[in-house]
């Protein structure tokens, strides 16, 4: 059953320029969407804009245009001029994909403090702080009859805490407690959320790292396509699902492994640890 038609939604995506959130705006043009697209690099913007704008010329005419803004989402004068933007442009939010992230991988003890700020900053506080921005707006269009929803990609790493994420996966987990929580008191208010919980998936993810010492040795696992993350994100926020571990079978395995028999996923992440740490 649809709970949510995309087609129409106006929507503002952080992160746009690449990887996941790039095939999250395409396959939102796909479904009449209007997006608002905001990341830093300015060229992948215009060049992502113009496809969209591509298959909405194809396929939606009648519909307002795709467009982006430039900026840092860990700024909030940014982040204001991102929904002001919107609103201004398309007369009203109804999307709002908090996907702007990156990592770090090194142990707990080596991480320092001011590493630790950047990632919850950028993991944390800007989607908490922007879509505290965004909700006016969110509970105006609820107040219309749409269907609002604040989807949060978080990380399968937030589900279970693994060694050498040990930081980045703690501002994740972070953001999945308060996607929760959200989800609880905005619910009479008509405003709805969806957290993501990727695995690896196949994006320049692994080439931002703020720091990259090492990995845990996990079982090996082929990278997810961010365009089959993309479009899972786009059926899960139709059929109203709660909460996704999208297109990846061994991070499906772990989030049901960690529910289920903790223990034994303890023993695995104790021997990847180490074993990791080992051939450094
Ligand atoms: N790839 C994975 O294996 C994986 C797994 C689990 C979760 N995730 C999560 O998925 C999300 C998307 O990552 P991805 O895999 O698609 O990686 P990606 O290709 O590196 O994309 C990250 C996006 O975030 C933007 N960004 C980074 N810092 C920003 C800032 N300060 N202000 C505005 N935009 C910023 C980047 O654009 P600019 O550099 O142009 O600003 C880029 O568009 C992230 O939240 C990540 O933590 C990824």
């Amino acid at each position: 059953m649809v709970k949510r038609n995309l087609r129409g939604a106006r929507a503002l995506v952080t992160g746009a320029s690449s990887g996941i959130g790039r095939e999250l705006v395409l396959e939102l043009a796909r479904r009449g969407c209007s997006t608002l697209s905001l990341a830093r690099t300015e060229e992948e913007l215009r060049k992502l804009v113009d496809e969209a704008n591509e298959i909405r010329a194809r396929a939606f005419p009648d519909s307002p245009e795709h467009f982006y803004i430039v900026g840092d989402v860990c700024s909030s004068d940014v982040r204001e001029q991102a929904v002001a933007d919107a609103v201004e442009r398309f007369e009203g939010l109804d999307l709002l994909v908090n996907n702007a992230g990156a990592g770090a991988t090194l142990l707990v003890e080596e991480t320092s403090d001011e590493l630790a700020c950047e990632l919850f900053d950028l993991n944390f506080f800007s989607p908490l702080e922007l879509t505290k921005t965004a909700l006016p707006a969110l509970k105006e269009s609820a107040s219309k009859g749409r269907r609002p929803l604040v989807v949060n990609v978080a990380s399968i790493v937030g589900v279970r805490g693994t060694p050498y994420y040990g930081v980045y996966g703690a501002s994740k987990a972070a953001l999945i407690a308060l996607t929760d929580a959200w989800r609880a008191e905005l619910c009479a208010s008509g405003v709805d959320f969806l957290t993501v919980a990727p695995g690896t998936t196949a994006t320049r993810f692994f080439h931002s790292l703020r720091e990259d010492k090492g990995r845990p040795n996990l079982p090996k696992h082929a990278p997810a396509d961010p365009k089959a993350v993309a479009v899972e994100i786009a059926s899960a926020a139709e059929r109203g699902a709660k909460r996704i571990v999208p297109a990846s079978k061994s991070a499906k395995a772990l989030g049901f492994f960690s529910r289920h028999f903790p223990a034994l996923i303890d023993d695995l992440m104790k021997n990847c640890a180490s074993e990791t740490k080992a051939s450094r």
